[in-house]
This record gives structure tokens, sequence and C-alpha cells, in this order.
């Protein structure tokens, strides 16, 4: 790679989906792992292996599908977590073993109570044997902007001595600022014996909404591989935006004298896949992939567009892949162009999928005049739904009014054909469906929030309904979409409620809890 090159590490899957209620499922993130793949990113961080049986799974299946890029999980520095790592990720060729422990004063005080000394021997020890199993090894020393300069720089030495090829500095509480960072990489730059002969790297939080500015300062003090997530998700506040950095990199090209790999008209599509398998809603005025990154109100702006577009915008909608005219397919649209339409939207379905989706495209032609990117992508997120049972909405009937109790009435259908039908009423027909579905599944689950979007223009637009429940101390995510906004309220309920069951069934509904990340001992 060239000196140019700066390498784009998503971490989606891993740090991305640590936010609360963005978790997803193996075939959520299967899919966001082939979205990544054809952004064309270096490196996917997959997951935690040592998190859960569900995580590793999920590694091992995106390494096996093996579509290109790096396939990276990450491990506290003990032999368990290692081996997981390597066991996940050697299905692909080119895969990475991530390993990191915190070293500020903060985190060695309070969380590993563990001495300076005995830091490095955990990391070095750590690094030793993921390279036994792997030449593709990348150290993180947590909350490293918080770390004393000296001791960090100690700490990256002994890393890079021990054989780490990738070591990346986290600012891990979003604490730092543009100024503070750059000195910190150069310092590092100046005082560490080898750290040309790696890739240095960087991996910020957006506690202060910095993370993309401390990314790029630490950028233009040598670091050449970005550690992101698409949408910015992440713990707390976020990650640094995968496709912030990466518009930032390829518009003042002149300024950073950098590229990266990235497809950048992947990057609305990718942006979308994100938010409608998490739920998590792209801020209108959000950067590169809002929907109204491209819109042009005043004016004196609109007069200035008409005159050059370049007068008041510094990228082109099309070169992050939003097409100005998303009215693309209508009711006489065949198979044939609704499966390209698929495809450039960024989802990979198989066949039975496909077949599925064109009769709910079909169907859903007949109720609504103008077919929109967001409704094809509601049809394609509610087939990967549907398609994962036990319990299949069939029919509903809902009536409400001011002066009288609203009833629903719900017929489901399970995975033998057979279906069951309840009727429950209650003050507002949303809670009534719920009921009803409660009284059905025998699940009973309580609702912490409830999101209502429209997925396009127009008034007959889908609603897209994402709630958040509580079932057995644990938070789960549904979504849901129809023309009636009730029914995708009954649906994304229905989808909590056959990921309940599913994971019941297979024994996992009191899951383990999170690891301790505190101990980092070998
Ligand atoms: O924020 C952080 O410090 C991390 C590390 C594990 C890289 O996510
Ligand atoms: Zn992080």
């Amino acid at each position: 790679m060239s000196e140019q090159h700066l390498k784009i590490f998503d971490t989606t899957l891993r740090d991305g989906e640590q936010a609360p209620g963005c978790s997803m499922t193996l075939r959520e993130k299967l899919r966001v792992a082939r979205a990544l793949a054809e952004l064309n990113v270096d490196i996917i961080e997959a997951g935690f292996p040592a998190a859960s049986p569900g995580d590793f799974d999920a590694v091992k299946a995106i390494a096996d599908e093996n579509r290109g890029p790096i396939i990276c999980g990450l491990a506290r520095c003990n032999a368990g977590d290692i081996e997981k790592v390597h066991a996940a990720v050697k299905g692909a060729d080119r895969h990475r073993i991530h390993v990191f422990v915190a070293t500020s004063a903060i985190h060695r005080e309070h969380k590993l109570k563990m001495a300076k000394e005995e830091i490095i021997r955990s990391a070095v020890g750590a690094i030793h044997m993921a390279r036994e199993l792997c030449d593709d090894v990348e150290f993180s020393p947590e909350d490293a902007s918080r770390t004393e300069l000296a001791y960090l720089a100690e700490v990256v030495s002994a890393a890079i001595e021990a054989g780490a090829t990738t070591v990346n500095i986290p600012d891990t509480v979003g604490y730092t600022v543009p100024a503070e960072f750059d000195r910190l990489f150069r310092y590092l730059k100046k005082h560490v014996k080898g750290i040309d002969d790696i890739t240095l790297s960087v991996h910020c939080h957006d506690d202060l909404g910095m993370a993309v500015a401390n990314s790029l300062a630490a950028v233009t003090a040598g670091a050449r591989q970005v550690e992101c997530t698409i949408n910015g998700i992440g713990e707390r506040a976020g990650n640094c935006s995968l496709e912030e950095i990466v518009m930032a990199i390829k518009t003042r090209e002149e300024f950073f004298g950098l590229q990266t790999a990235i497809d950048t008209t992947r990057l609305y599509p990718t942006s979308r896949l994100v938010s409608g398998i998490t739920g998590m809603q792209v801020p209108r005025n959000k950067a590169v992939v809002g929907e109204n990154a491209f819109a042009h109100e005043a004016g004196i702006h609109q007069h200035g567009m008409l005159q050059h577009h370049s007068t008041y915008e510094i990228m082109r909608p099309e070169d992050v892949g939003l097409t100005r005219s998303s009215l693309v397919l209508g009711k006489h649209s065949g198979r044939h162009a609704f499966r390209e339409r698929v495809v450039q939207l960024g989802f990979d379905l198989e066949e039975f999928e496909l077949n599925r989706a064109f009769q709910e495209f079909k169907k859903l032609a007949d109720k609504k005049k103008d077919m929109y990117d967001g409704d094809i992508e509601a049809i394609v997120l509610n087939v990967d739904n549907a398609s994962s049972g036990p319990w299949l909405l069939q029919k509903m009937q809902v009536s409400s009014g001011t002066d009288q109790p609203a009833e629903a009435g719900i017929t489901l259908l399970n995975e033998s054909g057979e279906s069951l039908h309840e009727q429950a009423s209650a003050s507002g027909p949303m809670e009534a469906a719920f009921k009803a579905l409660e009284q059905a599944t025998g699940i009973s689950v309580t609702l912490r929030n409830f999101e209502l979007h429209s997925a396009t223009a127009g008034d007959d637009a889908q609603g897209e309904v994402t709630v958040i429940v509580d079932y057995n101390d644990q938070s789960w995510r549904g979504h849901g979409t129809s023309v009636d906004i009730v029914e995708a309220g009954t649906r994304a309920c229905l989808e909590v409620i056959n990921r309940i069951i599913r994971r019941r069934d297979l024994g996992l509904n009191s899951v383990a809890p999170a690891p301790d990340i505190n101990r980092a001992s070998i």
C-alpha cells in the first residue's frame, strides 16, 4: 500500500453494535458485513468473540464468507479471548487479532487495579501469543488519550517490540481535542522506536462532538488507519463517522494528500441499511448522509446553485450514492428491475427472499402510487424479519374512536401453517394490538420506546416503527413497516417476540452477563 493510502477500519459490528439498542442478529450482521465489503473498507472488526456464543458465531460466519476485507476480532489480553478470536476469524484469507488493555491512571487504579509494569507485561504476553496464531496483530492501549505521555510511549514501544503490526490510539471517552491529539501523535512519532514500521491507527469517540476532527488531527500527524462506524453509531455518543472521514479525505484531497479505497457511491445505501437494521435514525442534518445534506432552501443559495452547483455544494450527491430523484419503480416494473434496485441499495438477497420481497412490492404498488427507494428498503427489511418466524402476521383489524375503547383482532400463522386468532381491547389501538399479540404468543413485554418515521415522502408514505421493549431484564429492539402505522407497530412488536422465542428455543434467554473487561491479565 502506498504512503498515501489511508486504511478504513470499520467497527460498526463491534463498537457500533455495543451501542444501546443497536444489537443485530446474525443475518443482520452478515448483511452489514456484505455492504461493508461492497463499500471496500480495508478491515471489518466483526465483533468480540469472547462476549457470547452469538458474537463468536457471527464473527465466524462473516470470516467464513471471506468477501475481501481483513476480518478482525477483539480480545482482552488473555489466552481464552485470543484463542476465541483466532478460531472465529481464521476462515478469512486475511484476518487480524486485535488485543487491548487500558493504560490510563484512572483505569489502572479504579478498573484494573494493576501496576504500570504489570499492564505492559500483560500486553506483551498477549501480543506474543496472538502473533503465534496470526501475522496481523493490532494492539490498543485503551483510554490512551488520558494516559501519561511518557508511559504511553513506553507501552507502545513494548507492543511494537512484541510484534504488533498495527498500534491503535483510542480516545475512549471522547475527551481529547484536535490540537492536543495532534501533539500526542507527534510525540509518539518522535519517541517510539519502530513506529514508522507499523501502521499507526486512531479510534475516537464522540462525547464532545469531536470524533471526526480528532481523527483528522491524528491523520495529519501521521496516523494511517482510522477506526470508524457507519452513521457514527457506537458507545454513548458514538464513534467517528465513516462517511464523514471518507468524504473529508476525498473532498479535501489537496490538503490531506491521502486517499481511501472506499467506493463513495456506496456510502448512502450503506448508511440507510445500517439505520434500517438498527432502527437508529440518521438526523436530517447529519453531514454527508442526512436527508438535508444536499437540500438548498434559502433563495440566495438556490439562485447560486442554478448558476453553478459549486457555489454552495462541496460534494455532489451522486458521489455519495444519493440519487436526486429516488422515485425508481412503479406498478409495472418487472422482477429484473426490482432485483437491480435491491442490489444497488446494498441488499444481497437469497432467491427465495427476493421472490417474497417482489410479491410484497407488487402488493404495495397496488396500494401506493409512487414507489421510492425507502419503500424498497422497508420491504426488504420486513421480508427479512418475516422470514425468521415462528409467528407471521396474517391479518389484523383495529377499530378505535374518541369515545370508545380500541379493539384489535390479530391472526397469526405459525411455522406449521396453523392460524391463531386473538382479540383484545384497550384505551388505544396500539395497546390493544400489543395485548392481542401477548395473548397469542404468551410473551409479555414492557414497551420502553416507540418511534414512528415516514419511510418516504408523500401522503401515502409507509410508516416505519421502531420499538424498544424490556423482557427478562434485557432490552430488545424491533422494526416494522406498513402504510398503516398500527400495523407497522404490530409488526415491530412481533419481530421482538419472534426473536425472544427463537432465543428461548435455543436455550439462550437467560443470557450470560457481559464479560468482565476489567480482567486483562494473560
Ligand atoms: O474505545 C476504545 O478504547 C475501544 C478499544 C477497545 C479500541 O473501543
Ligand atoms: Zn471504542
